[in-house]
């Protein structure tokens, strides 16, 4: 699949989810298979305030290329000069945000908010698109009306301005994630507007992948949720499509995903912090395993790198045992 100049060799892509999607979950996911790995949600006002961990939020690593930074905001100057920072940062492709439905953000004019307002999402797309040289993707919803017009105007817009490829989440943005993400929406989006289009939501299983692509002709897909507790789900679904099968992921690796990924979280943040991140993380890994409420219950008082490794360590010999 080719987004502008940029060509993927999987058609798989990791979807920004704020907290979650940092550079050592990336590189994670990447390792694990991933075609393109997004950022997290990245505040264009934040970045005009000069905001440091905002601006920390923007490192990239070549492991993890091809990369994109998604951003927000409603400023059209504060977007391109936030997408100009993006890919400076090493952004292999600008994402913007058309899909945030918090309240906070709506206010602000921003995300979902954008999916009513046609004049200024224009706006925003020609001031971003005339300051970067990368490709340009926009994450939409179906917006505030359940029949998606405004997902196929905005897609429309999106063309028009020179937008690379659209990201179709197709729930409203008063359904936040409830109800179904309708896939009709994804396919009606491709029929009608020449753009490549990554389908996005509901995939919870490989084989929800292989559908969304039959059901709606999407070029490529984006996993959010699942990916959170199976990061191997991208390899899985490149194997189904590939092969028809696939295989699931052993506890070793299971394992060793862990203990790497907690070690890349000591060495981008600090061990305090990315300790206290770990506790919740790390419980994502083990869901319906034996025993894992234990390790669950111990994982939340770790304070060193040492301590969740020893931790997983013990959880993996007790596991190997009960096999
Ligand atoms: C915890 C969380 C954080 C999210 N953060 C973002 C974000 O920063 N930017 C964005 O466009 N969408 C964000 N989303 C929406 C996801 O990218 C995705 O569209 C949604 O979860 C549906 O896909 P899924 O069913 O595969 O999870 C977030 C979703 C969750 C659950």
């Amino acid at each position: 699949m080719k987004i502008g100049s940029l060509c993927l060799k999987h058609i798989t892509v990791l979807a920004p989810l704020a907290g979650i999607t940092n550079l050592p979950f990336r590189r994670m996911v990447k390792e694990a298979g991933c075609g393109l790995v997004c950022s997290e949600m990245i505040s264009a006002n934040a970045l005009s305030y000069g905001s440091k961990k905002t601006i920390n939020m923007m490192q990239t690593h070549a492991a993890e290329r091809p990369v994109s930074i998604q951003i927000f905001g409603a400023d059209p100057d504060l977007m391109a000069h936030a997408a100009d920072m993006a890919q400076a940062a090493g952004a292999d492709i600008i994402d913007i945000n058309f899909g945030c439905s918090v309240k906070k953000i709506l206010k602000s004019g921003a995300g979902a908010a954008l999916m009513k307002d046609a004049e200024k999402s224009r706006r925003i797309l020609s001031a971003v698109r005339n300051r970067i040289s990368i490709p340009l993707t926009v994450k939409i919803r179906s917006g505030w009306d359940p029949s998606g017009k405004d997902a196929l105007l905005i897609s429309q817009i999106a063309r028009d301005c020179g937008v690379d490829a659209v990201t179709v989440h197709p729930r409203t943005a008063t359904q936040g994630f409830s109800g179904k993400a309708d896939w009709a929406l994804i396919r009606q989006v491709k029929d009608t507007i020449s753009l490549p289009v990554i389908g996005n939501g509901d995939i919870a299983v490989p084989e929800d992948a292989r559908d969304m692509l039959a059901q709606t002709g999407c070029d490529a897909v984006m996993v959010g949720r699942a990916a959170m507790g199976n990061p191997w789900i991208f390899s899985q679904i490149h194997d189904l499509l590939a092969t028809g099968r696939y295989e699931e992921v052993t506890m070793e690796e299971r394992f060793c995903f862990m203990k790497k990924y907690a070690a890349a979280s000591v060495e981008y943040i600090d061990e305090i912090h990315a300790c206290r991140m770990m506790r919740s993380r790390l419980t994502w890994f083990v869901k319906g395993l034996p025993g894992s409420r234990r390790f669950r219950e111990s994982i939340t008082r770790i304070r060193s790198l040492d301590e969740a490794w020893g931790l997983i360590d013990d959880y993996a010999a007790f596991v190997k045992n009960d096999e």
